[in-house]
């Protein structure tokens, strides 16, 4: 469990004063809401590397710096208590392998970093080839831990 430690005050991630939903629904639609916007930048990416859009390093770049940041938001929200029920397309196998799952989570966030990393160097194969890498991961955890 990550720990923060304000003005001597030691909270666990989960406690109801660190966490910023008031209820599950609204960590539910937080963490929707970055994988939508994941989504969106990483099909606009997916057009340029497959040719139906002219290639734009510096817009490839962006996106994948935009969803390196993206990536790191959805944890907390699977880490608040209730929010295995109602309008949502996560399976119980999330919490009963937390560790299965953040390994998934940790090893995609790794992914886009490094994707955003060589994209930002502008040698384009090379920057194709590390979005290969990094698309591996959504199907990866879907499989496992998100219902069709
Ligand atoms: C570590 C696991 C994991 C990875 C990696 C991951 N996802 Fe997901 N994704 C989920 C889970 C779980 C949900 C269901 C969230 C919910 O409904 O509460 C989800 C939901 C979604 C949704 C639906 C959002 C909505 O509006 O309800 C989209 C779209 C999506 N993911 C796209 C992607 C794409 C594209 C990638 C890769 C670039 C990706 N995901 C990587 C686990 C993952």
């Amino acid at each position: 469990m990550k720990k923060l430690v304000i003005a001597g005050l030691v909270l666990t991630a989960t406690s109801i004063s660190a966490s910023p939903f008031e209820k599950p629904t609204d960590a539910i639609e937080y963490r929707q809401s970055a994988f939508s916007m994941i989504a969106t930048n990483f099909g606009d990416m997916a057009e340029m590397v497959k040719g139906r859009k002219d290639w734009d390093q510096q817009q490839f770049s962006q996106r994948a710096q935009f969803i390196s940041q993206l990536s790191l938001m959805p944890e907390e929200a699977f880490a608040v208590e209730g929010t295995d029920k109602g309008d949502t397309k996560a399976k119980p196998e999330i919490w009963s392998d937390w560790d299965g799952f953040t390994a998934k989570l940790n090893k995609f966030q790794g992914d886009m970093a490094n994707l955003a990393k060589v994209s930002m160097d502008g040698d384009e194969r090379a920057t194709k080839r590390a979005f290969g890498e990094a698309a591996k991961n959504c199907k990866s955890c879907h499989s496992d831990y998100k219902y069709r």
